[in-house]
């Protein structure tokens, strides 16, 4: 009885290798597009609290990795930023980082706000932080210039005891300090 049933589970299972070849085959065949599609992954943004510098153009990073690559649009105190309809801003190619050109003729007050980055593709998106842009308070950032004093020899001069912006800080202190 024994030597009958033998060989009949051994052709069975040899009929098995084919069918698990296939099933492996398909394994990996899925794999396959599981690799070649991810959803977004913010890799690179600008810190949240970002200070303009007047004396640079502001440039509000966001970068991201996906497969397929992903788009990026932009929020700017909630709604969304049409970077499109202003002439300032470009956005640099294979990314999200904005690069505002506020040395050629903008006001940097002009884009104070609160700037938000999303990264899209088929899978999915993912979302920035929200980055505060302000401009600075500091004096030495500010745009004026001084007027330069003359004097003739002999004539007075009467300083103002608030000292005018754009001066460096320890004459600021010293000149907050004064008694002319
Ligand atoms: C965004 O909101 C801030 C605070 O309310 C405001 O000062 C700023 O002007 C707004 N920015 C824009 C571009 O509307």
């Amino acid at each position: 009885m024994q030597l009958k049933i033998m060989p009949k589970k051994k052709r069975l299972s040899a009929g098995r290798v084919p069918l698990i070849l296939f099933l492996c085959q398909m394994i990996s065949a899925l794999d396959v597009p599981l690799d070649l599609v991810q959803p977004p992954t913010i890799t690179q943004q600008s810190p949240k609290d970002y200070i303009i510098d007047p004396r640079e153009n502001i440039v509000i990073q966001c970068e991201a990795k996906g497969k397929p690559p992903p788009s990026f649009s932009w929020t700017r105190n909630g709604t969304h930023f049409d970077i499109d309809k202003d002439p300032l801003v470009t956005m640099k190619a294979g990314s999200g980082t904005l690069v505002i050109n506020i040395l050629s003729e903008g006001k940097a007050e002009t884009y104070e706000g609160v700037y938000q980055c999303t990264a899209r593709n088929e899978r999915g998106a993912a979302i920035s932080n929200n980055i505060v842009v302000r401009p600075s308070r500091s004096p030495l950032w500010t745009k004026e210039k001084l007027e330069p004093i003359t004097l003739r020899s002999g004539q007075s001069l009467v300083l103002p005891c608030r000292p005018p912006i754009g001066l460096p800080p320890a004459i600021i202190f010293w000149m907050d300090n004064c008694k002319f």
